[in-house]
C-alpha cells in the first residue's frame, strides 16, 4: 500500500495533556486518523514516550519522507521499518508514541483498502500463524471507583471494577450506566456533595475509609441492583501495586500499614474470599514474578499481569515461564506498535492466558481498542467508567461491532 500523505498533529487527551494524532491518506484517496493515549501508572518496561512536539518535529524532518516513498505490503513490514529506523531498545529516538500513532493509522488505512472492518483486519493478522481464533465480543470491565495515582483520595488500590453479566453489549452498557448513577446516589448518602469527584478514568473518587470499604460499597450496590434489575455484576480489582511498593524497605504501604508480600497476599486472600472477586490485576510490584506465581496458584480467580508484562513480548515470555499469571493486560502504547502488541497477545494466548485489552488513564477519542479486543478475541476490555466520551466511545464501538457480527451470522 502506498501512503500518499501523512501528517502528525498535536491534540489534547482526557487529562488535557498533549499527545499525538496521525493522519494518513492512501494512493487511492482513503483518509484515516489515529491517536495515542498516555498512562500515569506506567511501568519501567513500556515504550518510551517522546515529548509530542519533538516527535512531531522528528516526523516532519525524517520520517514522513521515508514512509511515503515505500510501498508497504503488510503491517509488520511497516512497523518493523519504523522500529529499525528508531534503532533503540525502547523506541527512545522516534518515540513509542510516534511509532504507535503511525502504526495504528496504517492499520486503519490498510483495513479500508482491503474493505475490511478494523477488527477483521486485526483478526486476520492475529490468525496468521496460529490455529483459528474467531472474533468474539469481550466482557466489559467498568472502573467505578478510582484510587491510587488516578485519584486524590486515601485508596491505594487503583481500580475498583464491576463486570456486568449481560445479553447484549448495549444492555451491558445501559446496566453499567444505571449502576454508576446508583453508586453516585449511594456515595451522596455517605459524603458531602463537594467531596465526590471523578478520578482520571471517570470513576468516582470520595473520602472512602479504606480499600475494603470501597469494595463493600460496590458489592452492596451490585446486590441491590441484581435483586431489582435481574442483572448481576462481578467484581474485580487493579491493585497497581508498584504505586504503593516501597523498594528500599521491600514493603507495601497499604491501609496505613507496612505489609510484607506475604501479608499482602493474605489480605488479598481475605478480600477474594469475602467479596467473591473474580480478577486481580498487578497484585505485586512490577518485577515480583515469584510473588505473582505464588498467588497465581490460587484457583477461581484470574491473576492479571499489567505492569509486570507491559505488553512486551520478552516480558510476557518471562511471565509465562514463571507461571506468574493467567491473564494479561494488552495496551498498544506499552508496546509502541501494533505488530508487537499482537505478538505479546499471541504468546499469552498460546500459554492459555486470557487477554484483556485496555485503554490508558489519559485517553483520546480513538476507539481502536474496541476493534483490537474483538480481533484478538479477548476475554475482556477495560475502558474506564461508563461516562465521558473518551471512555464511552470504546464501549459504543463494541456495540456497533456486535451488530456487524450479528448481521454476518
Ligand atoms: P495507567 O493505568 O493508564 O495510568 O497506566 C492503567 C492501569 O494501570 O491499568
Ligand atoms: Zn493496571
Amino acid at each position: 500500500m502506498k501512503i500518499k500523505e501523512a501528517e502528525i498533529k498535536i491534540i489534547l487527551d482526557s487529562r488535557g495533556q498533549e499527545t499525538l494524532e496521525a493522519e494518513m491518506e492512501s494512493g487511492k484517496g482513503k483518509r484515516v486518523k489515529s491517536s495515542v493515549p498516555s498512562g500515569k501508572s506506567r511501568s519501567a518496561y513500556e515504550a518510551f514516550v517522546l515529548n509530542p512536539r519533538e516527535a512531531k518535529k522528528i516526523f516532519e524532518e525524517e520520517v514522513r519522507e521515508k514512509i511515503t516513498k515505500i510501498d508497504f505490503l503488510y503491517q509488520d513490514e511497516f512497523d518493523n521499518f519504523l522500529i529499525k529506523l528508531d534503532g533503540t531498545e525502547n523506541k527512545k529516538r522516534l518515540g513509542g508514541n510516534l511509532i504507535l500513532a503511525l502504526s495504528l493509522a496504517f492499520a486503519r488505512l490498510k483495513a479500508e483498502e482491503e474493505e475490511l472492518e478494523l477488527f477483521e483486519y486485526i483478526n486476520k493478522i492475529y490468525q496468521g500463524t496460529m490455529h483459528r481464533v474467531n472474533p468474539t465480543l469481550p466482557r466489559m470491565i467498568f472502573n467505578m471507583i478510582n484510587g491510587g495515582s488516578h485519584a486524590d483520595n486515601d485508596l491505594e488500590i487503583q481500580e475498583f471494577q464491576v463486570i456486568p453479566q449481560h445479553e447484549t453489549i448495549a444492555e451491558g452498557i445501559m446496566a453499567a450506566k444505571k449502576f454508576y448513577r446508583e453508586l453516585e446516589e449511594e456515595l451522596k448518602n455517605r459524603f458531602e456533595a463537594g467531596e465526590i469527584k471523578l478520578g482520571d478514568e471517570a470513576g468516582f473518587s470520595a473520602p472512602i475509609r479504606g480499600n475494603e470499604q470501597a469494595i463493600k460499597i460496590l458489592k452492596e450496590t451490585a446486590r441491590e441492583f441484581a435483586f431489582r434489575e435481574k442483572i448481576s455484576f462481578d467484581l474485580s480489582l487493579d491493585a497497581a501495586a508498584s504505586s504503593f511498593y516501597e523498594k528500599d524497605k521491600a514493603k507495601y504501604k497499604l491501609n496505613k500499614e507496612e505489609l510484607s508480600a506475604k501479608d499482602l497476599e493474605e489480605y488479598y486472600e481475605y478480600l477474594i474470599h469475602k467479596y467473591g472477586i473474580i480478577a486481580l490485576e498487578d497484585p505485586f510490584f512490577e518485577d515480583a514474578f515469584g510473588e505473582f506465581a505464588i498467588i497465581n496458584k490460587r484457583k477461581g480467580i484470574y491473576i492479571v499481569a499489567d505492569d509486570l508484562t507491559s505488553t512486551n513480548p520478552h516480558r510476557v515470555k518471562m511471565a509465562v515461564d514463571a507461571g506468574a499469571a493467567d491473564a494479561i493486560i494488552i495496551k498498544p502504547n506499552q508496546a509502541g506498535s501494533l505488530t508487537e502488541t499482537i505478538e505479546a497477545a499471541k504468546i499469552a494466548h498460546e500459554a492459555g492466558w486470557q487477554l484483556i485489552v485496555s485503554h490508558r488513564s489519559g485517553e483520546t477519542e480513538d476507539d481502536f481498542i474496541a476493534d483490537l479486543a474483538v480481533g484478538l478475541s479477548a476475554w475482556g476490555i477495560k475502558s474506564g467508567a461508563p461516562e465521558t466520551k473518551y471512555r464511552l466511545n470504546k464501549y459504543f464501538r463494541l456495540s456497533e461491532i456486535e451488530k456487524i457480527l450479528n448481521k454476518s451470522l
